[in-house]
C-alpha cells in the first residue's frame, strides 16, 4: 500500500503508549475499516531484545496500521523496522515525545534539539524498509525552538513519506491548546502529506483542525478514550457531510464490558482487570453518581462482579433513576 492509499480515509489513531493496544485497535477496527491504525511506542532498545512481545500483536483487520518506534541509535531502529515489515503497512519514527525519562536519552522530542541525528535516523530507515515511512514530531522544544518547519523539510528531504504534527511544543506537554493554524505553515513548505493532531475530540473540532490547519487530515488520539467510534464518525463526516451522534450512556457502558471481556482474553483475569482500570473514567462519567460507582468498580476483582456492577449502571441509567 503507498501512502495515498494509507491515509484516504483522513483520520488516523494517534499513537499512546499504555492505550492503543492490540483491543483498543480491533475495537477501533470494527467501527472504522479505513483509518490507519497506529501501534503504541515500541521501543527499539526493548525490541531489540525481546522480539516476542504482546506489543507488536495484529490481526488480519488491523490494515491499513503503522508500527511506531522510538529511540535515538539509527541502525538499531532500522533493524527493528525492517523486522517490523512483517507486520506493519507503515513504519512510524516517534519525534515528540515529552516524558523527561524519554528526551533524557535524545529519544522523542529530544530529536527536534538534534535534526542531523533525526535525518540520518529517517535516512537509515528509509534503506532498510520498502514500505512507507513517517515521522511524527511537535512545533518545537519550546516557544523560542520552533523549528517544525524547517525539520518538517529536513525530515521530507531525508526520505519521510508523511508527517503528523501536534500543536504543542515539548515544554507545553499536555497543558494550554494545540495551535492548529501553526501546523498550516509546514502544510505550505512541504510536500509530502501532514495530519494535524492535538484536542481533536469530536466532528466539530475535527472539522476546525481541518480548515485551519490545512492539513490532509487529523490524527486523533485522546479523544478514542471510552468512544471508540469516534474516529469512524469523523471520518463519515468527511465523507458524507452526516453528523452521526455519539454513543449513548448505555452505549458506552456496553462499550466498556466489551473492552473489558477482551482485554482479560487478552491479558488473563488478573492483568486484564487491573488494565482497563484507566478506563473507566472515560466509560463511566458524565451522570449522577458516576464517580461513585467508578469507585467501586476499581476495586473489584473478579470479572462477574465487575459485570454485574456495569449492568446495574445501565439498567439504573435506563430507568432513569441514577441518583
Ligand atoms: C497516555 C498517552 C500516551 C501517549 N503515547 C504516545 C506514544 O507512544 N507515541 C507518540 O508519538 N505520542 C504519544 N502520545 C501523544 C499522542 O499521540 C498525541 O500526540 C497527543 O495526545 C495529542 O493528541 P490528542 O489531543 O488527540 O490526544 C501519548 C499521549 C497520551 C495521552
Amino acid at each position: 500500500m503507498g501512502i495515498k492509499d494509507l491515509i484516504s480515509s483522513k483520520v488516523s489513531l494517534a499513537p499512546m503508549a499504555g492505550i492503543t493496544d492490540y483491543v483498543l485497535r480491533s475495537l477501533i477496527r470494527e467501527h472504522s475499516k479505513t483509518c490507519l491504525l497506529t501501534t503504541e511506542m515500541i521501543s527499539s532498545e526493548a525490541l531489540t531484545q525481546v522480539k516476542d512481545t504482546d506489543i507488536v500483536a495484529r490481526d488480519e483487520n488491523h490494515s491499513p496500521i503503522s508500527y511506531q518506534l522510538s529511540g535515538h541509535k539509527p541502525k538499531m531502529i532500522a533493524d527493528c523496522a525492517e523486522y517490523l515489515q512483517r507486520y506493519a503497512d507503515m513504519i512510524d519514527i516517534n519525534m515528540g515525545c515529552p516524558v523527561n525519562k524519554v528526551v533524557k536519552g535524545t529519544d522523542g522530542c529530544a530529536l527536534m534539539r538534534n535534526p542531523e541525528l533525526a535525518e540520518e535516523i529517517v535516512r537509515t530507515v528509509k534503506s532498510q524498509i520498502s514500505i512507507p515511512l513517517s515521522v511524527k514530531f511537535r512545533l518545537g522544544y519550546t516557544f523560542d525552538e520552533l523549528n517544525f518547519v524547517e525539520y518538517g523539510q529536513r525530515m521530507q528531504a531525508a526520505g519521510a513519506d508523511f508527517i503528523t504534527i501536534h500543536g504543542r511544543t515539548r515544554s507545553q506537554m499536555y497543558g494550554g491548546k494545540a495551535d492548529w493554524k501553526k501546523i498550516a505553515e509546514l502544510k505550505r513548505n512541504v510536500d509530502i502529506p501532514v495530519f494535524a493532531n492535538g484536542d481533536v475530540v469530536s466532528i466539530e473540532t475535527a472539522e476546525q483542525c481541518l480548515e485551519e490547519s490545512q492539513a490532509d487530515g487529523v490524527a486523533i488520539g485522546r479523544g478514542v478514550l471510552g468512544d471508540p467510534s469516534l474516529i469512524a464518525r469523523v471520518e463519515h463526516y468527511f465523507a458524507t457531510g452526516e453528523v452521526l451522534p455519539p454513543p449513548s450512556l448505555e452505549e458506552k457502558i456496553a462499550g466498556m464490558k466489551k473492552h473489558l471481556m477482551r482485554e482479560v482474553e487478552f491479558r488473563g483475569e488478573d492483568i486484564g482487570l487491573k488494565f482497563v482500570r484507566k478506563f473507566y473514567p472515560y466509560y463511566v462519567n458524565g451522570f449522577p453518581g458516576a464517580s461513585r460507582y467508578r469507585g467501586e468498580l476499581v476495586l473489584m476483582n473478579s470479572l462477574d462482579e465487575i459485570n454485574r456492577k456495569l449492568d446495574d449502571i445501565a439498567l439504573q441509567s435506563s430507568k432513569n433513576m441514577l441518583v
